[in-house]
């Protein structure tokens, strides 16, 4: 049985990306294998996001390189972002690498492998748009995601935003959607197969399907696709991200409170918490009206719990910025928040037009203290939910303590509370009784099959305790 080495950097997007290649490779026949050394074929998913995620490639390739030299029949390959973004600098760099491919067509990848063994030479695809002759996401091997009860299902595509420090409309490229009944297809493979939980991904899910609708303008398809898949039995709950502040109107949020099966929970980028910088980041929205999204959220969707992503140290970025950002973390009461420090990627906007001028220390300082500030704000406001009762779904044993089990709640808070993996799959009500900055303790009130215990299935949520303490 030939042996695949696999590994892969990234976002959501790229989590999946990844299942679906492993996927084919299980159905061609390849085992993974977690020791570079026994593969026939190494396979790395890039990112590049952030010049970091491409300096891990780059010495994980040098490595590679290594090996192929002691082995010269292991075949190499590189997919996603960097492998779009930098290729002609991997072919030159990376004479060893025999598959490039890019954010569109990776589902050819075995296919290619097989006409490389053939001698046919090094393969390179880094076209943008996706081409019919490849597989599509619907045509998927279910059996390979790497969670039982939890799975993505991307709707879309690429960017049409032009956020100035961002490489994603480079990398891949315009929105493009996914008809909705190949998603529906898509779906409900996933749930016949035992999938409680879809989270839908694309980079800016609030105008899925206007490309393919170009006559409508603002639909809110995103809210149809929604209120479609929570018709389909036995899928218990609904997650989607990302949510932008831009292009979001009240009216859509109105929609997602009203389908029960769509969970109170929106992650909804800010990047900063100063207008000046939103205006440098093109943006396109104030932190006021950031304030007002978040409030149609709280408003119309009961118990909603909100994630965020900041930039620290962006070009310009002063002091009174970074306390404005400070000032908007502690104001919205964010689940959680996670922080990067700006890396200039060549060839975006702000390459191009404004200085890396923030040093280095001063990016690392504010990393630190934005998430000390949203540590301190978590931890008081997750005390609010002790003694409450949520209900999580069981993804299995707690990392940190093989006598508790982990899961998520509505709101998607981390809760851990006693059990074991018999337990996976199932649904758990939990009161709380202790609370962390990123995660809450709880005892086990009832659990799903337990006689006795409430008969939950379901869209029942009436039967479920209220998912939040607000
Ligand atoms: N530098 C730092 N962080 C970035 N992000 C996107 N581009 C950059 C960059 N050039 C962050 C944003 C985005 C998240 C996925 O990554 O916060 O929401
Ligand atoms: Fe990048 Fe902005 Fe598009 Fe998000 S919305 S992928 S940050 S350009």
């Amino acid at each position: 049985m030939k042996q695949i080495y696999f590994v892969s950097f990234g976002c959501q997007m790229n989590v999946l990306d990844a299942e679906l290649v492993l996927g084919d490779f299980q159905r061609s026949g390849y085992r993974r294998t977690d020791e570079m050394r026994h593969a026939d074929f190494v396979l790395i998913n890039t990112c590049s996001i952030r010049e970091h995620a491409e300096d891990k490639v780059w010495s994980l390739l040098g490595r590679a390189r290594q090996l192929k030299e002691a082995k010269p029949h292991i075949k190499l390959g590189v997919m996603g972002c960097m492998a779009q973004r930098v290729k002609d600098d991997i072919i030159r760099r990376a004479p060893h690498v025999d598959l490039v491919l890019g954010t569109s067509n990776f589902r050819s990848a075995v296919q290619d492998l097989q006409d490389i063994d053939a001698g046919g030479g090094r393969i390179l695809r880094t076209e943008k748009r996706p081409d019919p002759e490849f597989l599509p996401d619907a045509d998927r091997n279910v059996g390979a995601r790497p969670d039982r009860f939890r799975a993505y299902v991307t709707i879309m595509r690429g960017c049409n935003h032009a956020c100035t420090y961002c490489i994603v409309p480079h990398t891949r490229g315009p929105e493009i959607s996914r008809p909705l009944d190949e998603i529906m297809v898509e779906t409900r493979a996933l749930v016949a197969d035992g999938v409680r939980e879809i989270t839908f991904l694309g980079q800016n899910i609030n105008t899925y399907g206007q490309d393919l609708h170009p006559q409508r303008k603002h639909t809110g398809e995103i809210c149809t696709l929604l209120e479609e898949a929570a018709k389909i039995d036995r899928l218990d709950r609904i997650r989607f991200l990302t949510s932008n502040p831009f292009d979001m109107t009240e009216g859509m949020m109105r929609r997602f409170g009203s389908i029960p099966k769509v969970m109170p929970w929106l992650h909804i980028p800010a990047q900063s918490g100063s207008d000046a910088v939103l205006q440098r980041m093109q943006r396109t929205y104030s932190v006021a009206q950031y304030h007002e999204v978040v409030g149609w959220a709280r408003k119309h969707i009961p118990g909603v719990e909100i994630t965020c992503d900041f930039i620290v140290g962006f070009s310009g970025e002063t002091e009174e910025d970074f306390e404005a950002t400070k000032r908007l973390v502690r104001e919205v009461g964010f689940m959680q928040t996670y922080v990067f420090k700006y890396s200039l990627r060549p060839k975006t906007l702000s390459a191009r037009r404004l200085p890396d001028d923030v040093p280095e220390d001063v990016k690392s300082r504010r990393n630190v203290e934005l998430l000390a500030v949203q540590d301190a704000m978590a931890v008081e406001r997750n005390k609010r939910l002790i003694g409450k009762r949520v209900e999580i779904l069981i993804e299995g044993i707690s990392k940190s303590d093989d006598s508790r089990v982990t899961g998520r709640d509505h709101s998607n808070r981390l809760v851990h509370c006693p059990g074991d993996s018999s337990m996976a799959g199932l649904m758990a009500v939990v009161e709380i009784e202790e609370a962390g900055a990123h995660s809450f303790i709880g005892r086990r009130v009832a659990l799903e099959d337990e006689p006795g215990a409430w008969t939950y299935r379901s869209t029942s949520f009436g039967d479920a305790p209220a998912p939040t303490a607000r």
